[in-house]
Formats: C-alpha cells, sequence, structure tokens
C-alpha cells in the first residue's frame, strides 16, 4: 500500500523567514512561473469572486492553478478581501494556499498565504518595472494607496537595487501615508514627502505605484501622465478609460485581466476591441514587441494562481528542508482505499 500522505502546515512567521531568507530564489520562481505560463506550462482558470450584496467592498476570492515544469504541483488559494478590517489596524487581505501533489491529487500542505500573495504581487511588479523602464532610471517614485501591497512593493524594488530621487507618497487616509513614512525611514533610512493632491505625487513622477482599494476609476487627466511614466496599476481599478487609450498597457495574462471591471475590462466593454493591449510580461521579456517610451506604460497584472503556486511550493520545500513544517502525518486518517 502506498504511505499515507503527511499533510504539512506552515505559518507565517516561518513564510516570512524563508522569503526573507531567499529572496533572489523566489524572484526568479515568479519569472519562471510567467515563462511557463506563456509556453502553454500551466493550467489557471479564472478565479471565482465570493460577492456580499450588502457590502460590496468586501469579497473572497478563489484562485484554482497548476504549475508544470519542474515544479509540478496543483492549488489554490482562497484570499478575502474586506477593507473596512484596517480601520481597527487588522490587514485588509487574508489567505491561505493549498497545495495539491499533482499526481495523486491529494492535498499537501496548507501555508499561511497573506505574505505569499503580496510577494508574488511586489515581486513581479519589480520585475515589470526593470524591464519597461528606461534604462538606467533615474527618477521619482509615487505610491498612490500606501498599503501593504505598496510597501511589499517598495521592499522588493529596494532588493532589486532601486534608487529614487525623491519618494512622494498621496493617500485618501493621510495617517496611513504618515504610518508609511515612518516604515520607509525606519526600513530604509528614506523620507517619504505626503501629498494632499493626487496631482501633486504623480507629477514628474517617473514611476508610479497605484495600490489602492478604489471600486472604479478616476484618474481621467492625462496630463498627471504626460511625462510617460512607468506605471504599476496593480491595484488594477484607478485609471480611466482615456487614459487607458493614451498608453501602452502589459499584462499578465489578458484573458484574465479583461475581466472583473478592471479599467481594461472597462475599456474593451468601451472600444469593443482589445487592440489597446500590446501584450504580455513574457512578451516584454522576450522583446516580442517595441516598448514605447514616448507614452506610459502601464503594466497592470490580474494576478495568476499559477505565481502563488510557484512562491508556496518554494516555500513548502523550504520550511521542509529547515525542519519548520509543522507535519500533521495522521490528517488523511482515510486514504486506504479497502
Ligand atoms: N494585481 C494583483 O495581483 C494584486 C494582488 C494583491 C493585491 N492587489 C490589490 O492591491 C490593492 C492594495 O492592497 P493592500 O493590501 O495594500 O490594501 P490596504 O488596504 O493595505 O491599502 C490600501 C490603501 O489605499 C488607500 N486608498 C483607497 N482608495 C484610495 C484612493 N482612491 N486614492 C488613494 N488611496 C486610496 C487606503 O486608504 C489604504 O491605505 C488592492 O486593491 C488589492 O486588490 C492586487
Amino acid at each position: 500500500m502506498a504511505p499515507a500522505p503527511i499533510f504539512d502546515v506552515i505559518p507565517g512567521p516561518v513564510v516570512k523567514r524563508v522569503i526573507d531568507a531567499n529572496r533572489k530564489q523566489v524572484f526568479d520562481a515568479v519569472e519562471a512561473a510567467y515563462r511557463l505560463h506563456d509556453s502553454g506550462a500551466t493550467l489557471n482558470p479564472a478565479s471565482y469572486f465570493l460577492l456580499y450584496p450588502d457590502n460590496p467592498n468586501a469579497r473572497i476570492i478563489a484562485l484554482p492553478a497548476h504549475l508544470g515544469g519542474e515544479v509540478q504541483k496543483s492549488g489554490i488559494k482562497w484570499i478575502s478581501s474586506f477593507p473596512e478590517n484596517i480601520s481597527s489596524n487588522l490587514a485588509r487581505a487574508s489567505a491561505v494556499l493549498i497545495l495539491n501533489d499533482a499526481s495523486t491529487g491529494y492535498p499537501l500542505a496548507c501555508l499561511e498565504a497573506s505574505l505569499i500573495s503580496a510577494t508574488r504581487t511586489a515581486a513581479s511588479a519589480a520585475l515589470a518595472a526593470e524591464h519597461i523602464s528606461p534604462n538606467p532610471f533615474e527618477g521619482t517614485l509615487a505610491v498612490i494607496g500606501t498599503g501593504i501591497i505598496a510597501r511589499t512593493t517598495v521592499e522588493w524594488l529596494m532588493f532589486r537595487n532601486w534608487k529614487f530621487r525623491k519618494i512622494k507618497l498621496y493617500d485618501v487616509d493621510q495617517t496611513e501615508a504618515a504610518h508609511f513614512s515612518k516604515w520607509l525611514g525606519d526600513q530604509f533610512n528614506l523620507e517619504g514627502q505626503i501629498q494632499d493632491k493626487l496631482e501633486d505625487a504623480t507629477s514628474d513622477s517617473s514611476l508610479i505605484l497605484f495600490t489602492t482599494t478604489t471600486l472604479g476609476p478616476y484618474l481621467a487627466d492625462k496630463e498627471l501622465f504626460a511625462q510617460s511614466p512607468t506605471v504599476l496599476h496593480l491595484s488594477l481599478r484607478d485609471i480611466c478609460v482615456n487614459v487607458i487609450l493614451a498608453s501602452q498597457n502589459i499584462v499578465d495574462d489578458v484573458d484574465h485581466c479583461l475581466k472583473a471591471k478592471t479599467s481594461l475590462h472597462l475599456t474593451e466593454m468601451e472600444t469593443g476591441n482589445r487592440n489597446f493591449v500590446s501584450g504580455s510580461l513574457v512578451d516584454v521579456l522576450e522583446k516580442r514587441f517595441k516598448l514605447d517610451h514616448q507614452r506610459p506604460r502601464i503594466f497592470s497584472p490580474f494576478g495568476l494562481g499559477v505565481l502563488d503556486i510557484a512562491v508556496g511550493s518554494f516555500v513548502l520545500e523550504a520550511a521542509k528542508s529547515s525542519g519548520e513544517a509543522i507535519e500533521l502525518p495522521d490528517f488523511f486518517g482515510n486514504s486506504a482505499r479497502w
């Protein structure tokens, strides 16, 4: 009889230790997952949204995926977004990732996944930023929406050795921007200049990060991007159709991004076509189209489940070899058929 599978639990502090100690490998795992997705060695069906009619700000999303190549694991991330949490200093997002053995289908592990999710998002943003920005980059970073994804993205930009002349911060809640500014000082000895208006943050900024929780677009003035910046549009719903149409648009996966009332989805609904999307991040890495530095270049990643599998699988293997995984050998008490 095949041995009963062992089920592991990986708590958040272990996830953090593994990621902090292995940033280069995690960054490479994210890039490798994008490339596997591009080559057809993944399964990444549409995400499934649990929405609450009486609480439209909240949602829980299921992201099932399979990653082939050397990883050969399947799984699902189940991630909640409750933006009102932040008023009681509770993170907006919470998540678990279940990884499955791709040959037996058995669940292998449950990992705390809010950091895995933030990490794969931030690492992919840093990867995109370095490939769609002018080289060398010398300029100002603007952070619009100064929460956890912004913080994680700045950590990954710093890991990739970005240098900024200035960092401007804008948040509808200035106390959030003040927390972020203090964190920048404590962590990196950098100064964050808090702005009163969105246009003050974007003007002259060459890299603009959108990490808000807005449900609908508000940035309608093309002049805010007059300097043709690199835009990391991680929150997906900030930029109005006219500005999307005036920019070069790069996605992680076009079918995923043009869904769920993202700015790109609204643009498709208004124009009836997808011609405004130049291509994917892997198209950029492979130089399959020419970047246009005379226009804003907007990276809008929907966030692929295969990235969670890639980072989660790395974390699981590292935690098992360091003895930090919590093994539950009898979790599957009924695995013998007879
Ligand atoms: N594309 C992806 O793969 C991906 C992955 C993870 C998270 N996200 C998105 O990133 C966003 C940020 O997540 P987070 O965990 O950092 O959230 P968070 O709640 O920690 O921070 C969001 C911040 O944005 C501010 N904000 C809200 N609306 C604003 C507006 N119109 N202008 C300026 N500031 C505004 C809030 O005050 C808050 O400080 C969310 O929309 C989330 O869905 C995207």
